[in-house]
């Protein structure tokens, strides 16, 4: 889609995979969320979901899609999180925000998932584990096994995590893995 080829039209295909097994319910967060694909497919299965994004063209797009349901967008910086969003969701929802970020702005993403979310809450993310000829350069930058454990494994328990086998085209079987994790 020219300026934006992260943006596939359509939901991420692993959410898609993860909500045939489970429930993603009550009130959701999908921090970095584009045009919305993902808050829509969240929304059409019941949560009551917050599109963040800190970009005010990506924000008029999702909103000029038709609501499905619950759903609204908000311009926000998800690395500075208003007090508002502090504590209040049940979920939040990670596909394609963190690897948007510079790596050294992980340990920074951690803490706002953490805010964001009520105690016991759950974090699922499509984490980008592969990307084909990165030279270091990114965005989109990969995360490997050992980080996931390192940034997240002081706060989070893993409830369920797998290599989804529905992937966008471009992205092959593998490059992705699921993580479902709780609050510790
Ligand atoms: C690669 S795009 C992915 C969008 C969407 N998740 C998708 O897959 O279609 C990353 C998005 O994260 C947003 N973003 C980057 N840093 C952010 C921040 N600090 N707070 C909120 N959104 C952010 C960008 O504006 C962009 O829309």
């Amino acid at each position: 889609m020219g300026e934006t080829p992260w943006d596939k039209g359509y939901a991420s295909p692993p959410l898609g995979e993860f909500l045939t097994k489970w429930g993603v319910t009550g009130r959701v967060l999908v921090p970095g969320c584009g045009t919305g694909h993902d808050v829509r497919l969240l929304a059409g299965k019941g949560a009551d979901v917050v599109g963040m994004d800190i970009a005010q063209s990506a924000i008029f797009r999702a909103e000029a899609f038709p609501a499905v349901s619950r759903e609204c967008y908000v311009l926000s910086d998800f690395l500075d999180l208003a007090a508002s969003y502090r504590a209040t969701f049940d979920w939040v929802v990670e596909h394609t925000c963190l690897c948007a970020l510079d790596p050294s702005e992980r340990s920074a993403y951690v803490d706002s998932v953490c805010a964001a979310l009520k105690p016991k809450a759950s974090f699922l993310a499509i984490f980008f584990r592969e990307v084909s000829d990165y030279s270091g350069t990114g965005p989109p930058h990969p995360i490997s096994r050992e980080e996931i454990d390192l940034l997240f494994g002081p706060h989070f328990e893993c409830v369920q995590s797998f290599i989804p086998t529905q992937t966008y085209p471009s992205r092959p079987v593998g490059s992705e893995e699921v993580c479902w994790m709780r609050m510790l």
